[in-house]
């Protein structure tokens, strides 16, 4: 009888114990990050058609859902303000009483030691819907940096534990670093939105956040699609002018850039589960097209193992409710 090859891997695949036991990549509740957005009012809670189970809420309803979050497990959420009085210069992101500021006071009373993560960018607060202010039909970068350190400025004033700029300006990482050094907040991280692509995946987002672009698009500041070495030098112009956290954004179609990132720089690394990822899973599910539990495991654990520390995800409450687990 000829010898079966001495190493056969189904042996450590006969039980889910075992499989447990041996398994290399686990996703934990702790490293998810849950978005929300805020919109002014009381007592509002608007659902977000295109992504089922998300909804826009008011500071004060934000601040419980914030609490029923930490009480789950969820250790951290990300921000978005959405205005209802939207300028040409986005006025409403640096005013130290705008929605953001106020949901941080609310939220750190109602949930002390969720960490609180802000969005920085102008696209929610301005009448055209860009991420900067616009000159000749497209943004200008330098004069949007100003706006953005002190957009940071005011998050860091309210409370925020780390400010994450999205909105793709060069050196915007720079200038917020070197306002919050100059502000007494040297101990504030940054999680820059460093390796941010120009996706169709974003377009659910748009919905929630009110921030689709009157005319044009994104492509002349977020990363084109098919670039991989530029995601690498976005990332080491980020790490050299203050970034703590990188992300590559969306997630799953660009695991190959979250490994690279991982990879070259040893940065911890966020992936952003985007909106049409989500929207996609909830809209086969609804169907009876796909087992959205066990698809949703699958897809974070993928994210995990590409290389990514902290994912966000509209998902992440639903993880930590135990989704999937056996
Ligand atoms: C703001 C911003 C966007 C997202 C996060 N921050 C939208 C965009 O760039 O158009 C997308 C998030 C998502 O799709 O879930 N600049």
């Amino acid at each position: 009888m000829s010898r079966f090859p001495a190493y056969r891997p189904r042996r450590l695949r006969r039980s889910e114990a075992l499989r447990r036991l041996v398994r290399e990549t686990r996703v934990d509740a702790a490293q998810l990050v849950q978005p929300l957005f805020v919109v002014p009012g009381r007592g509002v809670e608007r659902p977000i058609e295109s992504m089922p189970g998300i909804a826009q809420r008011s500071v004060d309803r934000t601040a419980e859902e914030c609490r029923r979050l930490r009480d789950l497990g969820v250790p951290a959420v990300l921000l978005f303000g959405v205005p209802d009085k939207k300028d040409a210069r986005g006025s409403g992101a640096t005013d130290l009483d705008g929605i953001v500021p106020r949901a941080l006071g609310a939220i750190r009373e109602a949930a002390p030691g969720l960490v609180l993560v802000t969005d920085v960018c102008l696209c929610e607060y301005t009448d055209h819907g860009h991420c900067g202010v616009v000159k000749d039909g497209d943004v200008d970068n330098d004069p949007t940096l100003e706006l953005l350190a002190a957009e940071a400025l005011a998050h860091a004033r309210a409370g925020a534990d780390i400010v994450a700029p999205s909105d793709m300006m060069d050196g915007r990482v720079g200038a917020i670093r070197q306002a919050l050094d100059g502000a007494g907040f040297a101990q504030l991280p940054i999680m820059a939105y460093a390796a941010k692509f120009a996706s169709a995946f974003y377009g659910p987002f748009r919905d929630a956040a009110e921030s689709a672009p009157r005319f044009g698009d994104r492509r002349s500041y977020q990363m084109d699609p098919a670039n991989g070495d530029e995601a690498l030098r976005e990332v080491a112009l980020d790490i050299a002018e203050g970034a703590d956290l990188v992300m590559v954004k969306p997630a799953l179609p660009y695991l190959d850039i979250v490994r690279r990132v991982k990879q070259r720089f040893g940065y911890p690394v966020a992936a952003y589960h985007v909106s049409g990822e989500y929207a996609m899973v909830k809209a086969a599910a609804a169907r009876g097209w796909i087992d959205e539990a066990r698809v949703v495991e699958e897809s974070l654990v993928a994210i995990r193992r590409a290389g990514a520390d902290v994912i966000i995800t509209y998902f992440a409450a639903d993880v930590a409710r135990g989704l999937g687990r056996r």
